[in-house]
């Protein structure tokens, strides 16, 4: 990407998951300004309300867009399924959810066209990613898999209780009792899954291609820049050696110290400048 000037963008999660989508935007448009918010005071999104998710949300992207979010990123797979139409209702400026993405590039990897989609429980009861994925023509079964949240946030990345647990829900989510469901590819519809995507690998049947929708979700964006500030994507924009320092500040609803610890693990780059937000109702 080569900017005319740094466009800002906003990130919205609950917590420190949004992170991985963070990454992927830093990968593809390391040269933007990037705001990112995670109301880590408030999460988990993924055991609660439409309603409740839908509040939360609203007020954190006003107050992105408040500090010149130009372009907002619903990071939190559970806020993009249940609260992306009130969000947009909400915002000024452009959003772009990580539903949409995600199902766009499973459908270009399955070839049976049957996929298996895992996600908070939220986001499974939604059925957003059913919805994006029946209108591309792909079937769909649906697993919630809430224990891997806490599990990722203890840091069991590589643990044999983690890999228990995905066992049983991988067996669940791919079984084919009646013969007629040979799904190709898992889409991993929480932010957290990126951080187990080895384990995932190594439980998930062979065949399959494992989907995350953090990469896809940076592309749309790059696209949006291009159309909203006239910004010519380059291929070359990965590794693009004029790549600066990110320009990347943090807002988190809970300790500001708690959030930069955490925060490094899953960006895979230092956290610095975490400001502490107290969001009034
Ligand atoms: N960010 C959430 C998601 O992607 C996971 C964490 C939570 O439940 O708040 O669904």
């Amino acid at each position: 990407m080569v900017p005319s000037r740094r466009p800002t963008i906003g990130v919205f999660d609950s917590g420190v998951g949004g992170l991985t989508v963070l990454r992927a935007l830093l990968d593809r448009i390391p040269d933007a300004g990037y705001l990112y918010f995670g109301d880590t005071a408030r999460l988990p999104y993924g055991s609660k309300s439409a309603a409740t998710v839908a509040h939360y949300a609203v007020g954190a992207v006003r107050y992105l867009q408040d500090r010149g979010a130009e372009l907002l990123v619903i990071a939190c797979n559970t806020a993009t399924a249940l609260a992306l139409d009130e969000i947009k209702a909400a915002a000024g400026v452009e959003v772009i959810g990580v539903v949409e993405p995600g199902a766009e590039a499973a459908a270009a990897a399955t070839r049976a066209r049957k996929v298996v989609v895992i996600g908070t429980d939220a986001t499974i009861r939604s059925h957003a990613y059913r919805r994006a994925l029946e209108a591309r023509q792909v079937a769909v079964r649906e697993k919630a898999c809430p224990l891997f949240v806490p599990l990722v946030e203890e840091g069991w990345v590589e643990h044999t209780v983690t890999e228990q647990v995905a066992r049983i829900y991988l067996s669940e989510a791919f079984a084919d009792d009646a013969g007629d469901f040979n799904a190709d590819v898992l889409v991993l519809g929480c932010t957290h899954y990126p951080l187990i995507k080895p384990l995932l690998r190594r439980v998930a049947p062979a065949h399959v291609t494992i989907v995350d929708s953090a990469e896809s979700t940076a592309r749309a964006v790059e696209l949006q820049l291009g159309r909203q500030l006239k910004i010519e994507p380059s291929p070359s924009s990965i590794n693009d050696e004029r790549r600066g320092v990110p320009d990347l500040k943090f807002f988190a609803t809970d300790s500001a110290e708690k959030f930069r610890m955490m925060g490094t693990r899953f960006l895979g780059l230092p956290v610095e400048d975490v400001v502490h937000v107290d969001l009034k109702e």
